[in-house]
């Protein structure tokens, strides 16, 4: 099967990448944004043609959430209106399409974990194109995946874990919000659940089960509980002030609660998820 993955520079494509050796029936195909701009249909169409492309998966995306307040252009052209021509070029060519998405489609106001059929209602112009790209999917009749993950991270890239051992170096304490809670997610362990998936629809394509999913490592901690467990595990001296939200005003609201319920796709694929300390560890151990 030949696969490609897109936005292959980011933090979830690198992880992706590092475990290509493990998925030896699967040829991959990286790209991202100065080899495959997935904005231009010709040249997706012309990439997949030329390499016979099989399955997509879809890591390209604009991720900076505050930004895309005074973007919202942009954050429309690449998270949902490149994501309707990825879904009209896998019919056209018959493939599968793998979709990451995120916790920000929905507006926090639950208190118990969200379930791919909850309501959404995005608090912010980031989410709001992101489900905008989730719909255009939908509307084709192809063998389509949504997977919304939550509070991403990894040794590529910057996130919450490098930019807490980053401040850990200049501050005796650090102010964390503690009234936003989630459950953050490894891309390692992500990538490998997604590679699973597709190595079993490589073998037998009937198991496929097309619709929206949700993928989290497992357990729910605040920011604050977050940042604590970093600076435990990595023996750092440093306190964690626990602060509201409004102490830090972003121009993007966060949802409050977003912690996503993993029953369907654990289910479904056979999936085991390792609790989000486990994936924290394994990830601090490759940063130096
Ligand atoms: N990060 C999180 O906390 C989080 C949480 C929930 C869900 N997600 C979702 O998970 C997925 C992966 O996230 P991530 O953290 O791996 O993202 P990331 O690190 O920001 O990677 C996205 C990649 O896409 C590239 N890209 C941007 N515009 C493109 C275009 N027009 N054509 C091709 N590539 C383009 C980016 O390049 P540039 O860097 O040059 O822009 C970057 O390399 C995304 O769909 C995101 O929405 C992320």
């Amino acid at each position: 099967m030949n696969l490609l993955i897109t936005g292959s520079n980011g933090q979830l494509g690198s992880e992706l990448k590092a475990l290509e050796s493990e998925f030896a029936s699967l040829t991959f195909f990286y790209t991202d944004i100065d080899t495959l701009d997935i904005t231009s249909y010709k040249l997706l169409d012309d990439y997949i043609t030329q390499n016979k492309i099989d399955t997509i998966i879809n890591c390209a995306a604009y991720t900076a959430v505050d930004k895309a307040e005074d973007e919202y252009k942009t954050a429309e052209l690449v998270n949902s209106k490149s994501v309707y021509n990825l879904a009209k070029i896998s019919e056209k060519h018959s493939l599968y399409l793998i979709h990451i998405s995120t916790d920000y489609v929905f507006d926090g106001s639950k208190n118990t974990p969200y379930k791919e059929t909850d309501q959404t209602n995005p608090n912010s112009n980031y989410g709001k194109t992101k489900l905008m790209g989730e719909r255009s999917i939908k509307q084709f009749d192809i063998n389509w995946m949504i997977i919304r993950t939550s509070w991403l991270y990894s040794s590529f890239g910057n996130n919450f874990v490098k930019t807490m051992l980053y401040l850990s170096k200049k501050n005796k304490e650090i102010k964390v919000v503690f009234d936003q809670v989630g459950s953050p997610t490894y891309a390692k362990n992500l990538a490998h659940a997604i590679l699973q998936i597709v190595s079993q629809i490589n073998f037998y394509p009937q198991e496929f089960i097309k619709g929206v999913y949700h993928y989290s490592n497992e357990g729910v901690c605040s920011w604050y509980d977050f940042a604590n467990e970093i600076f435990k595990q990595k023996n750092i001296k440093c306190d964690v002030i626990p602060v509201l939200s409004n102490a830090f005003p972003t121009k993007a609201k966060r949802p409050a609660y977003s912690v996503l319920s993993k029953e369907k796709i654990k289910k479904a694929y056979n999936i085991k998820i390792p609790h989000w300390t486990a994936g924290l560890s394994e990830c601090l151990s490759k940063i130096i």
